[in-house]
């Protein structure tokens, strides 16, 4: 673009640009640092962004396909422009901080077709301080008919240098890799996608990535690619051209090659650019949350955060079976009794049980999966009656487990009872699951079918008083905000793969990498807190790369409002140690990245609601790393008695991961602690107002 005649119209500006009907407009952020331009150029909707001087996004043009329809990318006129601004607070029912802030100038422009079939819509720009939104909004109108169909969104993200960027395969089905760091010009996903791998299910249709997507400009400039609000349309996956340094939205699909079937009016999610300075920026940013809707559930008092054990360590181990026929069966009445009398003891919330239900013997049984599990007839060992009634009674919480198989229009047809049963009992959370290919056959998890389902959990659940942590999820997009009972999901590689065969353990750097990149999307049901990290005597040659300060690190750094406690209780009864996960908090009032790096460290300070005590948490990848913590965010004129947690001289991940030194000091603002990160280490501290 040169030659720009600037009009100055309310804070918007207007370029003349290209041909005689091309014009400009301009809105940025509230701190002036954010510019986005949208153009037509001969016809064709384009935007471009810029951050303090510098063009982040190089234009890129916007367009659809639909099905019997020519494709809407040209011929475009802009009939109408609008800008306008908001600032306000609003508070969070659970999370990361009590208020927050969402404050941004909005662009509006409606775009009309000048040729057949005359379409319209609407492009809306947010221009926040820390990064951008925007979506498309198509209004009712002849063009369309009773039904749309969407074969192909095609947005536009051009790059301006061949950033550094930690990605993961544009996976229709799964999440559950292991993050690559590379150039963008070196991204080859293909290389990563491994079909038949325990992943469980598996596709990728191009050389793409999944979002949250994050990189580094040359320039140190830090980019995270993501979508909000993902309400009945397909998650975006952004297919990379290496070659020019590009990327364009692929949306997932479905075997008939329908992406998205609507009917207008309908709105497309967010499509959002985070961009700040510092990566610590990154995390604290609330552009996903504040770009969906208010809450429309309220306070839903009935579900608190909380920490949790849970009958499910033991089967990843395979000390114990989700099966009753095994012999070995983990759901007992009895064993499920000890684990509610130790959260009761130990001030958890709730005890998640796994394998409660028949059906577990075929589960994964291609001729059964689809009609296997009912989500109400327990094993004969399992009295779900009287275990809830028990639970209830001690002020601890049965966490319910439905495990669909992969078999999703039969636990739509089965939900209702379900749903109702857990409500009977008193019973207000479930942990969902996922695993294996979708039946109905030809849908893919991240499809707009199974963004639907995903979104009936939710719904149902918010009927009959459900929370609901999704495995093998839809990716987090911010709805949490509009409907709270979206308390936590899995989505990424979680501790689990730490106790499989092969090699399943994550390297030191995945956390730290999950860290700027997963967790840009939302609460991470990781499952933190495993003490024997040699896994002796149940696996052989198969130590966690993390040492024990590290795990304790993590109740802080990775953020979730339900945090397990995820090893078996014995390893937890007269540890030191376990006093952290005692103490530490599941809410928060306010959350400071003091510090981090994508895929090297990270350290977290939150301040628990409701009381003035302060958490902090410390992880590093390989490289040990030693780290000087100052107390600066501390309230002036108070003592702590804080609890430090860190690792010790001959702390080692791989011989000996367990050493922990944990000391006791008294603190106020100002003061500094010394804490030296070992390969794989980390640190925690509670710092508890006097
Ligand atoms: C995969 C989940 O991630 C895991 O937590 C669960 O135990 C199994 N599926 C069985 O449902
Ligand atoms: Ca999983």
């Amino acid at each position: 673009m040169k030659n720009f005649l600037i009009l100055t119209l309310a804070g918007l500006l207007l370029l003349s640009c290209g041909g005689p009907s091309d014009l400009a407009y301009q809105v940025n952020s509230p701190d002036n640092q954010i510019t986005i331009t949208f153009m037509t150029l001969n016809g064709k909707a384009a935007y471009t962004v810029g951050y303090k001087g510098n063009t982040q996004i190089d234009t890129s043009f916007v367009g659809f396909e639909f099905q019997g329809q020519a494709p809407l990318t040209g011929n475009l006129e802009v009939t109408s422009q609008q800008i306008s601004t908001a600032d306000e607070t609003w508070e969070m029912v659970w999370g990361e901080q009590r208020e927050v802030r969402n404050n941004y100038n909005q662009l509006k422009v409606t775009l009309q077709e000048t040729a057949a079939p005359n379409r319209t819509f609407d492009i809306v720009f947010k221009a926040y301080n820390d990064g951008v939104g925007f979506r498309y909004e198509f209004p009712e109108q002849d063009a369309f008919g009773e039904e749309v169909v969407i074969t192909e969104e095609m947005t536009e993200f051009n790059l301006t240098g061949d950033h550094k960027v930690w990605w993961i395969p544009g996976d229709w089905d799964i999440y559950e890799y292991l993050y690559t760091e590379s150039k963008f010009s070196e991204i080859n996903a293909y290389e990563q996608f491994i079909e038949g791998d325990h992943l469980g299910q598996v596709y990728l249709n191009s050389n793409s990535v999944n979002t949250p997507v994050t990189m580094k400009s040359d320039d140190e400039i830090y980019l995270s690619f993501h979508e909000a609000d993902l309400t009945d349309y397909a998650g975006m996956t952004l297919k990379v051209d290496t070659a020019n340094l590009a990327m364009v939205s692929e949306l997932v699909g479905n075997d008939s090659g329908i992406k998205v079937k609507t009917s207008a009016p309908f709105v497309t999610p967010w499509r959002t650019i985070q961009i700040t300075d510092r990566a610590g920026d990154l995390l604290e940013s609330k552009l996903i949350v504040n770009l969906n809707d208010p809450n429309e559930l309220g306070d839903i008092d009935w579900f608190q955060p909380m920490k949790y054990i849970g009958i499910w360590w033991d089967m990843h181990l395979a000390r114990r079976t989700w099966d009753y026929a095994s012999g070995n069966h983990g759901a007992t009445t009895e064993y499920t009794k000890e684990l509610i009398d130790f959260a009761a003891e130990n001030d958890m919330g709730g005890v998640l049980v796994e394998g409660w239900n028949t059906g577990w013997e075929t589960w994964t049984d291609p001729n059964m999966r689809d009609t296997i599990f009912d989500f109400t007839t327990p094993y004969p060992d399992y009295d779900l009656e009287y275990l809830a009634n028990y639970a209830n009674s001690k002020g601890v919480q049965i966490i319910m487990h439905h495990e669909t198989s992969g078999a999703v229009a039969r636990y739509e047809e089965r939900m209702d009872t379900a749903y109702q049963l857990m409500n009977k009992l008193g019973i207000h959370s479930v942990k969902t699951g996922y695993v294996g290919t979708i039946i109905p056959d030809g849908e893919y998890h991240h499809g707009q079918w199974m963004v639907n389902h995903y979104q009936n959990t939710l719904d149902k659940g918010a009927k009959y008083q459900v929370a609901i942590n999704m495995h093998e999820p839809i990716k987090a997009t911010g709805l949490r905000r509009t409907y709270p009972n979206a308390i936590s999901r899995e989505g990424a590689r979680g501790q689990e793969y730490n106790a499989w065969a092969g090699d399943g353990a994550s390297p030191p750097s995945h956390l730290p990498t999950i860290a700027f990149t997963r967790m840009l999307s939302g609460p991470f049901d990781y499952t933190p807190g495993i003490f024997n990290l040699s896994l002796k005597p149940y696996k052989e040659n198969h130590p966690i790369k993390s040492t024990l300060a590290l795990q304790l690190g993590l109740y802080v750094n990775i953020y979730s409002p339900i945090q397990m406690a995820a090893d078996l209780i014995d390893y937890y009864k007269g540890n030191p140690a376990f006093q952290f996960i005692l103490d530490v908090g599941v809410d928060w009032e306010q959350s400071k990245v003091l510090d981090g790096e994508p895929g090297d460290f990270l350290v977290t300070a939150r301040q628990e609601k409701g009381t003035d005590d302060w958490f902090v948490g410390g992880m590093t990848d390989e490289n040990a790393r030693p780290y000087t913590l100052k107390l600066d965010f501390l309230e002036e004129g108070k003592t702590y008695t804080a609890k430090v947690y860190r690792d010790a001289d001959d702390t080692h991940y791989l011989d000996n991961p367990t050493a922990i030194d944990i000391v006791e000091m008294e603190v106020k603002k100002g003061d500094e602690i010394s804490v030296n990160m070992k390969e794989a280490g980390g640190f925690a501290v509670s710092l508890l107002a006097k």
